[in-house]
C-alpha cells in the first residue's frame, strides 16, 4: 500500500482521491487537469471558506473547539505562506483547493487536518470561493464606474457653456453644448453601476452545504454559515449549485456591456481629437509618438479600451459556448470559467481606469468646437419657427427644406438670405427670423428634462452629484 502510494508525483499521499487509484495520470492530463496557476489568485477566498466551514463544523459537533483552533491556525499559517510567498507548490497540486488542504495535513497532521473535508466537496468550495472573490470584484468596478462618471461629471461641469455639433449618422444634426454629449456617456455608466449593484445582491448567495451534489449530511447550520461569510442567503439546491456559473456569465455580461461604451465613448473621442474634427486635445500621458512620422500623436490608451472591449465579449461568449450541452452538476468544464472572469476583471478595470485618466486630463478646444457649427444646423428651428406662428410641423418642415435647398442653389449661406427671398417661399417668414441665427439661443430653447439647455444640463449635474455621494 505505501509502495504504491509513492510510485510518482501524480500518485502520491495528498492526491484528494488517490484511495482507488493504482496507476499515476498521464502526464499531459495532468498538465491541462491542473489549474493551480489560474486558481491560486483565490487562496485567500479559498481559507476563508474553509474557516467558516470549519466553524460550522465544530458547531455541528463534528469537531471539538481545540480542533477547531488547531485547524484555524494552520489555515492562517498557510495564509501566511501565500502572502510572503514562501509556500512550496508540488507538481500534483491539481488547483488551489488541494494546496491548502495539502498544506494543512503537512502542518496540522492528517488527524485533524483530515477533518476539515468532512462533508464538503471541491464542486462547491471551488463556487463559494468565486463568489466571494467576485463580491470583492464587482465593489472594485463599483469604485471605478463611480470614478469616471465623476470625471465626466466635472469635465461637463468645466466647459457646461461650449457648443458643438451633435451629430447623427455622423451627419452634423443639430447644435448641443459638449457638456450634454460627454453627459451622455456618464448616464450609460450610471446604469453599469446600478446594473453591477443589483447583481451583486442577487448573486450572494450561499452554495456551501450543497457537497458534491447532494447537500450536506452533517446538519450543518446553513443559515449562520452564509452569515458568518458575509452572504445574504443560502441557495435552495445543491444540484444547481455546484453546476451554477450564471453568476459569472452575468458578470461577463455586464463587463461587456461596460466594456462597449467605453468602446463608443473611446471612438468619439479618438474622433473628436483628430485634427480633423480638432474639438479636443489628449494629454501627452495618455497618448504615444510614432517612430516614423515624428508629428503623430497617437490616441494608444482609447484604441486599447476600444481593442480591450473586443476581448471581454469574447470571454464572455466563451463561457456561453462552455455552459452550453453541459449536463446536469459538476462537470471539468466548468475549470474553464475562471481564466476569463480573471480576464474580464482584469480588463474592465484596466479599462475604467484607463478612461478615468484621458477623461480627467481631457483639454477641450472651445474655438474650434464653435466654429465647427454651421448655420444650416438651424434647418429644424427654422421648422420649429414656422411651428409657433401656427403651421404645422409637416408643412413647416417642408418649407425649411426648401429654404435650405435654396440656398445651396443660390450658394448664399441660409442665415444671409433675404427676407425677400423667405418670404417667396412661405409668407409666414418676418423680420422676426434673423433672432434664429443664433446657436446659443437654440441649444437654450431645449429647457425639457433631458434637454441641452444650460438649465437642462445643469440638472443632470445636479442629478450625478446626488447619485454619486450616494455612491460613498
Ligand atoms: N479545480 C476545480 C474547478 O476549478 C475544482 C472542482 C473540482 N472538482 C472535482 N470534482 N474535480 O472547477
Amino acid at each position: 500500500m505505501s509502495s504504491r502510494r509513492e510510485e510518482n508525483a501524480t500518485t502520491g499521499p495528498f492526491r484528494l482521491w488517490g484511495g482507488r487509484y493504482s496507476k499515476g495520470t498521464d502526464h499531459v492530463l495532468s498538465r491541462v487537469n491542473n489549474s493551480l496557476t489560474v486558481d491560486k489568485r483565490l487562496y485567500s477566498e479559498d481559507l476563508d471558506g474553509s474557516v467558516a466551514y470549519a466553524r460550522s463544523l465544530a458547531e455541528a459537533k463534528l469537531l471539538t473547539q481545540s480542533e477547531f483552533k488547531v485547524i484555524c491556525y494552520g489555515l492562517e499559517t498557510i495564509r501566511d505562506e501565500w502572502k510572503k510567498e514562501t509556500i512550496k507548490l508540488m507538481p500534483r497540486d491539481e488547483d488551489v483547493h488541494t494546496v491548502n488542504e495539502r498544506r494543512l495535513v503537512e502542518i496540522i497532521g492528517p488527524q485533524i487536518g483530515g477533518k476539515l473535508h468532512t462533508g464538503r466537496s471541491r464542486n462547491e468550495q471551488v463556487v463559494v470561493d468565486m463568489k466571494l472573490w467576485m463580491r470583492n470584484a464587482v465593489s472594485d468596478i463599483l469604485k471605478q464606474l463611480a470614478a469616471l462618471i465623476g470625471g465626466i461629471k466635472d469635465l461637463a461641469t468645466r466647459y457646461i457653456d461650449v457648443l458643438m455639433p451633435g451629430y447623427t449618422h455622423m451627419q452634423k444634426a443639430q447644435p448641443v453644448r459638449f457638456s450634454h454629449w460627454i453627459l451622455s456617456y456618464a448616464f450609460y455608466f450610471k446604469e453599469d453601476y446600478h446594473r453591477f449593484q443589483e447583481f451583486y445582491n442577487r448573486m450572494n448567495v450561499l452554495p456551501l452545504g450543497s457537497g458534491a451534489l447532494a447537500g450536506n449530511p452533517f446538519n450543518i447550520n446553513r443559515h449562520k454559515l452564509a452569515d458568518d461569510l458575509g452572504f445574504n442567503g443560502v441557495s435552495y439546491n445543491s444540484m444547481n449549485a455546484v453546476s451554477d456559473r450564471d453568476f459569472v456569465v452575468e458578470f461577463n455580461f455586464l463587463s461587456t456591456l461596460t466594456a462597449v461604451h467605453l468602446s463608443r465613448l473611446a471612438e468619439d473621442l479618438i474622433l473628436y481629437s483628430t485634427k480633423e474634427y480638432n474639438f479636443l486635445e489628449l494629454s501627452e500621458e495618455y497618448t504615444t509618438g510614432s517612430s516614423l512620422m515624428p508629428q503623430k500623436r497617437n490616441p494608444d490608451s482609447l484604441e486599447l479600451v476600444r481593442g480591450i472591449s473586443g476581448n471581454v465579449f469574447g470571454q464572455h461568449c466563451g463561457l456561453l459556448m462552455t455552459l452550453k450541452g453541459l449536463p446536469s452538476t459538476y462537470n471539468k468544464d466548468l475549470q474553464c470559467d475562471k481564466s476569463g472572469m480573471f480576464a474580464v476583471y482584469d480588463q474592465t478595470v484596466l479599462s475604467l481606469t484607463l478612461m478615468t485618466g484621458v477623461i480627467t486630463t481631457i483639454r477641450l478646444d472651445e474655438e474650434r468646437c464653435l466654429s465647427a457649427l454651421s448655420y444650416d444646423m438651424l434647418a429644424t428651428d427654422m421648422a420649429y419657427y414656422l411651428v409657433r406662428k401656427g403651421i404645422p410641423f409637416r408643412e413647416a418642415h417642408h418649407i425649411s427644406g426648401e429654404v435650405v435647398a435654396f440656398s445651396e442653389k443660390v450658394k448664399i449661406p441660409i442665415n444671409k438670405l433675404s427676407l425677400e427671398d423667405l418670404k417667396e417661399i412661405s409668407p409666414y417668414f418676418d423680420e422676426t427670423v434673423s433672432g434664429l441665427w443664433n446657436y446659443e439661443n437654440s441649444v437654450e430653447q431645449y429647457t425639457v428634462v433631458g434637454g441641452t439647455s444650460r438649465i437642462a444640463v445643469q440638472e443632470q449635474i445636479n442629478l450625478l452629484k446626488d447619485f454619486l455621494s450616494s455612491c460613498e
